[in-house]
């Protein structure tokens, strides 16, 4: 049956009532991630149902039901309570995309605790912050990851377990670490389920800002509501979809909807643990018959890249819709795709705080190719004035993104960080941090970010983050990050560095730097590019001026330097 309704119909006679009683829940009720994800779709006959079709790094297959991701979640929360893990603990997941992190995230929620999910490219440094400031008390990861853990245990008090996945019962393990094999524990037939409220914390993600460390934001169990909803009305699943999310689930689309909401509409999901090859993935949609696609621009670009040819040899006619979000979708992109696949990507805005879609290509509206489209009904959208923080009534006039709070999956704090949360929000609106412009027709334009946060491939990465790691190499004096515009990632790491004494800018120096930020950080806030200057461009504070390094690489007007030092 199609979920195909007239937009303009359902902003009429919206409420998320509707959502709320498909799902049986009514104000007050216990609502647990976990449950509905799995032991309700059972209730309701669809145990036998294939919930999880896995292949792993060379190819290794593996498929699930919705009865045995039912029981992997009792036989994992079950064994997390033995271990004294209790409701609102903080519990991270730190795999790859193999089965147990998708499994785990079900167990988890299922005792009530909190599910702090990481990406497992991160390096120490990046684990540790998010470790330390959510205070997290186990992490379940593989043997893998362990070198990378084992090098900050000892600065993390508060975690208390690390579960091993894959454990090697002949090799030597240290101090608070345990294995854990899903295969060779005895299934949990039933288990009490944490009877978690709508308000009750669910999910932690951390995303970055421009200053201060990333903080984490705080979702809860009620978010399910409005995942729900947006994947069954925008993404259109429906009973005999077979879906493929390619987000990694260390980012909000890859829990969102890379796991709730298809799992709560007992729709099967295709996970693919490996990286982007263009081959590899058209193969892949080919071998599960893919129907439902949802990807990010940057894919998408590489896949324009890789050519129209290689299409031709791959049947991929079981593709029915596909959408796209983490970047501005470029128009070219959906009319490529439209003449390659025969239908368009449909672009959604969203972020990581939102919890759920905001703006959107709703299936069966007009598409103006290039545009994010319009408010999910039941989201207030406004652009607000950058000076007087008003609504802005003119049409085509830039202004900020804001939104009425108030939808499901809005987040409910940033861990730790009250004082950040209550900076997100102005004269009763909450403000995204972007920028765009509304036509006639009521379609939102994205314009650029608020901030200096660089989105790489649809990943943001803080400049002070990246900074800050570079001031800990041995050779640099100064820093200062900013993004580089890029064909396929839309905007890469740069950074700009002044050396201390004694040291020379070379070819290895730069390599050395950027294994290091790797290492440290991750392969996505690693620079694509070092330059070395004698001087950083400062204010007479002494404040380094970002904006003007931004703008010598965007080729854009430097604007007033009236304050620079060197002036
Ligand atoms: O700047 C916007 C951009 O990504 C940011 C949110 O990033 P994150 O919290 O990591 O969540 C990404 C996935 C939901 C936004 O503030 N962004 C997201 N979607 C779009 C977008 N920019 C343009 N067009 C989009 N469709």
């Amino acid at each position: 049956m199609s979920n195909i309704g007239s937009y303009d119909d359902r902003i009429k006679n919206f409420s998320w009532s509707i959502a709320e009683d498909e799902l049986g829940y009514k104000d007050g009720d216990i609502i647990n991630i976990g449950w509905y994800c799995s032991d309700r779709i059972c209730q309701m006959g669809k145990g036998d149902k294939i919930a999880l079709y896995h292949e792993g790094f060379g190819g290794k297959e593996k498929s699930y039901t919705f009865n045995d991701i039912r029981l992997a979640g009792n036989t994992i929360g079950t064994f997390l309570r033995s271990l004294g893990i209790k409701a609102e603990d903080r519990v991270c997941l730190f795999m790859d995309r193999i089965p147990e992190l998708y499994l785990s995230f079900l167990g988890v929620l299922k005792i009530g605790a909190i599910v702090q999910p990481l990406f497992s490219a991160f390096g120490d440094e990046s684990l540790y912050v998010r470790l330390e400031n959510a205070g997290t008390k186990a992490i379940i990861t593989q043997k893998k990851h362990l070198s990378k853990i084992r090098k900050i245990i000892d600065t993390l008090p508060s975690l208390e377990h690390i579960i091993i996945v894959d454990y090697n019962k002949d090799k030597q393990y240290q101090n608070k670490e345990v294995g854990f094999i899903l295969n060779e524990a005895d299934p949990v037939e039933e288990m009490n389920i944490c009877p978690t409220k709508a308000d009750s914390p669910s999910v932690l993600h951390y995303t970055s800002g421009t200053t201060g460390q990333p903080k984490g934001v705080r979702h809860v169990h009620y978010s399910l509501i409005s995942q729900y909803l947006t994947t069954k009305w925008v993404l259109d699943l429906r009973e005999d979809d077979i879906y493929w999310c390619t987000a990694d689930p260390g980012w909000v689309t890859g829990t969102s909807y890379g796991i709730i909401g298809p799992w709560s509409l007992g729709v099967t999901l295709c996970v693919l643990d490996r990286g982007f090859s263009a081959e590899a993935w058209y193969k892949f949609i080919e071998k599960y018959k893919i129907t439902m696609w949802y990807s990010a621009p940057t894919a998408i670009r590489s896949l324009m890249k890789a050519g129209d040819e290689i299409v031709k040899k791959i049947d991929l006619s079981s593709l029915r819709h596909l959408a796209s979000v983490g970047e501005p979708l470029n128009a070219e992109a959906v009319t490529w795709s439209e003449r390659v696949f025969g239908m368009p990507f449909l672009d959604t805005y969203w972020q990581t705080e939102t919890g759920s879609m905001m703006i959107t290509n709703h299936p069966g509206m007009k598409i103006k190719p290039g545009s994010m489209g319009k408010s999910f009904p039941g989201i207030t959208t406004v652009l607000l004035d950058a000076k007087t923080y008003e609504p802005i009534t003119k049409q085509g006039k830039a202004g900020l993104i804001a939104f009425k709070p108030g939808w499901p999956a809005m987040m409910t704090t940033y861990w730790n960080n009250e004082e950040k949360y209550k900076e997100k929000f102005i004269n009763g609106w909450y403000l995204a941090g972007d920028r765009a412009y509304i036509d006639a027709d009521g379609y939102y334009w994205f314009i650029g970010r608020d901030d200096d946060v660089i989105n790489t491939g649809g990943h943001l990465v803080s400049p002070f983050e990246v900074e800050s790691a570079l001031l800990e190499h041995e050779a640099i004096s100064e820093s200062a990050v900013v993004a580089k515009p890029d064909e396929v990632n839309m905007e890469v790491v740069k950074a700009f560095i002044t050396l201390k004494p004694g040291y020379e800018f070379d070819d290895d120096t730069e390599l050395n730097i950027m294994n290091f930020i790797r290492k440290k950080l991750s392969p996505l806030a690693m620079p694509q590019e070092i330059e070395f200057m004698e001087n950083l461009p400062k204010t007479r504070s002494g404040k380094i001026m970002r904006r003007i390094l931004h703008a010598k690489e965007w080729g854009e007007e430097i604007g007033d330097i009236s304050t620079l030092e060197d002036d």
